[in-house]
């Protein structure tokens, strides 16, 4: 049985912080929300554009607190919160991938129109990407020169590039329990490691190992999302701009191929060539 509706107030007790609005606009601070938005032409897509990226900057940095949280519960030998971290992080992977429709319709003559206010300015030249991707084992200490003007972005960069992977405490976590995965943290992009594969082959044999295959398998979700941001993100460049020159300077669709190309977590996909 339902009760009565009851309507929401109307009218709020007065808060004791300063500022204007109701208590949701203060909340999450709307004024300066809605204040970030500044295209620089008057073409209506570029709104589109830098809202998609906005948003886009906003699930990099949830999806960074919810990779840290699974780091944090492998080094703590908890699985069940590693698991769970993972798979919200999936979760926001998802929205992620979803967010190029934003940009879907956007034909090469709209990008055009406002292509040239951008500058030099590339997606590329994200420090929050740049974390996600160290945070994933593609490490680069050159790409710390791009924050020369923002000793911030570059020294957080620094940690995070001296610091394991989460593949690494994945893999020190196997090690703990008995799974033989010689591997050390290390500051330079991840290879695919022959002994690594093996240590995953060992878990994925052994029904006894099924709580740690459900780990690769977790990591495999990461994985593969990953990938599909960076095949719908070559897609919308495709679409977009053809094989041109990216604003980064790259040479554009011939570069991001050979990101998406590229497997994460090596070993969980090579692997499967002998299960
Ligand atoms: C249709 C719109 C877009 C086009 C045409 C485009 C184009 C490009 C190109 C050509 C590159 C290669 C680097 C360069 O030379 O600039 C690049 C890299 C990148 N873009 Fe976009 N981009 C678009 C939208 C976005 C959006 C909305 C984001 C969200 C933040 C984004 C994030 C990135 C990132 C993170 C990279 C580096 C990729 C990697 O390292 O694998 N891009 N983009």
């Amino acid at each position: 049985m339902n009760g009565d509706a009851v309507r929401p107030n109307l009218t709020f007790r007065p808060e004791e912080e300063p500022g204007t609005g109701t208590p949701y606009a203060r909340y999450v601070h709307l004024d300066i929300l809605h204040s970030l938005q500044q295209p620089r032409s008057k073409v209506p897509a570029e709104y589109s554009f830098i809202v998609a990226t906005q948003v886009m900057e906003l699930l990099f940095d949830l999806l960074r607190h919810e990779w840290t949280a699974a780091q944090q519960a492998l080094r703590e030998d908890d699985l069940t919160g590693a698991l769970a971290a993972l798979r919200r992080g999936t979760h926001v992977q998802d929205v992620l991938v979803s967010s190029w429709d934003l940009l879907a319709t956007m034909t090469p003559a709209e990008f055009n129109a406002f292509r040239e206010v951008l500058g030099e300015a590339s997606g590329f030249q994200s420090a929050e990407f740049l974390r996600l991707e160290f945070m994933l084992g593609n490490k680069s200490e050159k790409m710390l020169r791009m924050y020369q003007e923002d000793p911030a972005a570059q020294a957080d960069l620094a940690t995070a590039l001296a610091a394991p992977s989460l593949y690494d405490d994945a893999l020190a976590l196997l090690d703990r329990h008995g799974i033989a995965a010689p591997h050390e943290p290390s500051a330079t992009r991840h290879q695919s490691d022959p002994a690594v594969e093996q240590a995953w082959r060992a878990v994925y044999t052994d029904p006894e190992r099924a709580d740690l295959a459900r780990l690769g398998e977790a990591l495999l979700d990461t994985a593969e999302r990953v990938t599909r941001w960076r095949q719908r993100h070559y897609a919308a460049v495709k679409r977009t701009m053809g094989a041109k020159p990216g604003t980064g300077g790259s040479s554009g669709l011939t570069w991001l191929k050979q990101a998406a190309d590229q497997d994460v977590f090596p070993e969980l996909w090579a692997v499967r060539n002998e299960l």
